[in-house]
């Protein structure tokens, strides 16, 4: 046993490495190693021999697993130490840029009313861009040979269809898809599309918010102290509103909303074009021909709506002069935008 484990001491001598080692390792511990080939004596001895034999062997194995463990530590330390030296880290080289996106400022603004509404009890729901005639119109209280029809110069698909020129046949939709009858409390946001020549201030393609609220009892009042949280979250606490008579097919009466100005504090500038005011939205109450068509008992269910453009809301909030800006995905306007909250086109 002395010979064996002077013949261990030998060959860690040598050992260069963790792959030395680990051969050292083997011809030692090992299945047809240096130790089991002299457990592989015992069955030779006397009961007696076998006792201290057998302790003997067992102190020398641990002797030998030990000086192994041993070296086996101080050679991965060093391995280790070897690898950082070798793997320096430059902190002085400019790192990877990584390019970030953001959200686009139209859907910031169609977000932020979103959650006001959800707030507020609403559901958010949508309806298709390519849209029957029925819903577009002749729900709404605009039947065939209306002439406000022509004020909205749309795109026919075929007879039936078009592409909705507004996101009004969303309130058709609910009221029919609502087999209970019962309260609605939704805001739709989508696009819309009408036959306009683009320009600063019109597109063909462009966006809508609908809202509608329909219960018992539901007034103007309503309306009104909805859309002044609206208008005081979107534009300021100090915000105020005012309801101009108007027409629209599908409410009784109408209304247009327009919201002090909070560029001039209603002092009178170029974006309230010197009035105090600037319009942000239509309105009104629910026509009783529209609750009949979505099967509402008009003696029974009033309701508001209201349709708002987030174009419109987000060159007002921002300061952005040309509804293009938003549709062509120049990334210089979107990453203007992402930094500074006045937008490229801001007057001061
Ligand atoms: N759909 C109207 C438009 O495109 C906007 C609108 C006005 C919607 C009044 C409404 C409303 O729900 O009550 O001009």
């Amino acid at each position: 046993m002395q010979n064996i484990k002077e013949e261990l001491l030998l060959k860690l001598k040598e050992v260069k490495n963790l792959s030395d080692l680990n051969d050292v390792r083997v011809l030692f511990l090992g299945k047809k190693g240096k130790i089991q080939e002299k457990m592989s004596l015992m069955s030779t001895l006397s009961n007696e021999e076998k006792k201290s034999f057998g302790q003997e062997i067992n102190l020398l194995k641990e002797e030998i697993t030990n000086l192994i463990e041993e070296l086996k530590f101080s050679l991965e330390q060093k391995e280790l130490s070897e690898k950082l030296s070798k793997d320096k880290i430059d902190i002085s080289l400019p790192g990877t840029k990584i390019v970030k996106g953001s959200k686009h400022p139209l859907n910031k603004v169609i977000e932020e009313v979103e959650e006001l509404f959800i707030s507020m009890g609403y559901d958010v729901v949508t309806g298709p861009e390519i849209e029957k005639d029925l819903y577009n119109f002749e729900k709404l209280n605009l039947p065939k040979d209306h002439p406000a029809r022509d004020a909205q110069d749309s795109f026919y698909l075929t007879e039936e269809y078009l592409l909705r020129t507004q996101t009004s046949p969303v309130q058709a939709r609910t009221m029919e898809n609502n087999l209970e009858k019962g309260p609605i409390r939704i805001i739709c946001p989508g696009k819309v599309y009408r036959r306009d020549n683009d320009d600063a201030t019109h597109s063909h393609q462009f966006h809508q918010i609908e809202g509608l609220v329909i219960d018992e009892n539901i007034s103007l009042a309503h309306l009104k102290g909805t859309l002044e949280v609206f208008a005081k979250r979107m534009f300021g606490n100090e915000r105020e509103i005012r309801f101009r008579p108007s027409f629209f097919p599908f409410t009784e009466p109408s209304i247009e909303v327009d919201v002090s100005c909070f560029k001039c504090n209603s002092k009178g500038c170029s974006i309230c074009k010197n009035t105090g005011w600037i319009e942000i939205l239509g309105a009104g109450m629910v026509h009783p021909n529209v609750l009949l068509a979505g099967g509402y008992d008009p003696n029974k269910y009033k309701g508001f709506a209201f349709g708002m453009g987030p174009e419109r809301i987000a060159m007002l909030k921002y300061g952005i002069s040309d509804i293009r800006h938003f549709y062509s995905n120049d990334i210089r306007f979107l990453n203007d935008f992402n930094r500074i909250e006045g937008g490229v086109d801001s007057e001061d």
